[in-house]
């Protein structure tokens, strides 16, 4: 993994901010797409856009989560460079997704974002693009408090211990799929809340960081694995654990792990095996969230809100960023 001298730590400094331009770039190109009825539009717009700016930036970058691979996706491909490459520009993996939730932008539904984190090089798991069973709880708890080991139910009961209350006061949030249905009926019974949504469960893993202003608890389900190494880099910075397992349905996911370098099909990953080193992440609302604001239109401008965080020192900035609306 590249070093974290002094002087890389300023130039991290200094990039975060041209992170947070990266995020709002592509959350503002996909604007006149939002409850248009075309994913695949407000996906190509916030590409493009987040394409455009990130090569602006000084880096040496190597996208390692990304749109796909590179016979699929024509743009942010994993393994496309990245960046300016000047000769002094440091060395880093970015992992990211324009528009994670484009059904939820061509819908107008909440919690779209465009999400983007970035680490020393070597320091993000290289993910494939195959399913990952998850689970997550925020900051505050021992490790291994709740394990994808355990059961549903006991995932509920030992979150519920940690925290000193009943299984009934707890929330978990869940994607709705088939899939998760004797899921869904097991934690019926254990009386906990369940949060069902649609789309975008990197939002959903991030609520769990901040259970007082969301109201969720627990994430636990199967979702997208790039997705699992974003919700892992932005609970990195904000606290809180997340475990995940690969899922390979058939001999194309078997495939795709193989060229990812992964080497035990099997193996729980933690948060910090997932996000090895420092990060610095963004995530700008599209639709409106709990943990930010969607895109609006304000007067000649389109205002958008961004979660800024670096994971060295813990810090979290809100920035909003106004912008002339050019047609
Ligand atoms: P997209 O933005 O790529 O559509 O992903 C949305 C999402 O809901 C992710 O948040 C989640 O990890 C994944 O899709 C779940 O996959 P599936 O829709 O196949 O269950």
């Amino acid at each position: 993994m590249t070093e974290y001298t002094p002087e890389y730590e300023f130039k991290d400094r200094m990039l975060s901010l041209g992170l947070a331009r990266v995020s709002e770039a592509a959350a503002i190109a996909s604007a006149k797409l939002i409850g248009r009825g075309d994913e695949k539009a407000a996906d190509q717009a916030a590409v493009d856009a987040m394409r455009t700016q990130l090569n602006l930036l000084d880096i040496a970058g190597v996208v390692v989560i990304g749109e796909g691979e590179r016979d699929e996706a024509p743009m942010l491909y994993i393994g496309e460079e990245v960046g300016t490459g000047a000769n002094d520009a440091p060395e880093v993996d970015i992992a990211l997704d324009p528009l994670e939730g484009t059904t939820l932008t061509a819908k107008a539904m909440p919690n779209a974002l465009a999400v983007i984190s970035m680490g020393a090089r070597g320091s993000m798991l290289h993910a494939p693009d195959v399913y990952m069973d998850k689970v997550a709880i925020g900051p505050g708890f021992a490790p291994g408090t709740v394990t994808l080991d355990m059961t549903p139910t006991q995932r509920v009961e030992a979150l519920a211990k940690a925290k000193g209350c009943k299984p009934s006061d707890i929330t978990v949030c869940m994607l709705e799929r088939p899939r998760h249905n004797d899921m869904l009926m097991e934690l019926r019974e254990t009386g906990a809340a369940i949060r069902l949504i649609t789309d975008g469960d990197v939002a959903a893993v991030i609520h769990c960081a901040e259970p007082e202003t969301t109201g969720i608890d627990l994430y636990m389900g199967q979702g997208g694995a790039p997705e699992g190494v974003l919700a892992a880099s932005a609970l990195k910075c904000m606290g809180g654990q997340i475990q995940g397992r690969l899922l390979f349905r058939n001999d194309d996911e078997r495939a795709r792990g193989d060229k990812a370098g992964i080497d035990d099909f099997d193996r729980i990953y933690t948060r910090d095996d997932m996000v090895q080193g420092d990060v610095i992440f963004a995530a700008t609302g599209v639709t409106d969230g709990s943990i930010v604001r969607g895109l609006r239109r304000v007067g000649g401008y389109v205002e958008t809100e961004t979660v800024l965080m670096r994971s060295r020192t813990g810090s979290l900035r809100r920035l909003i960023y106004r912008n002339p609306i050019k047609d």
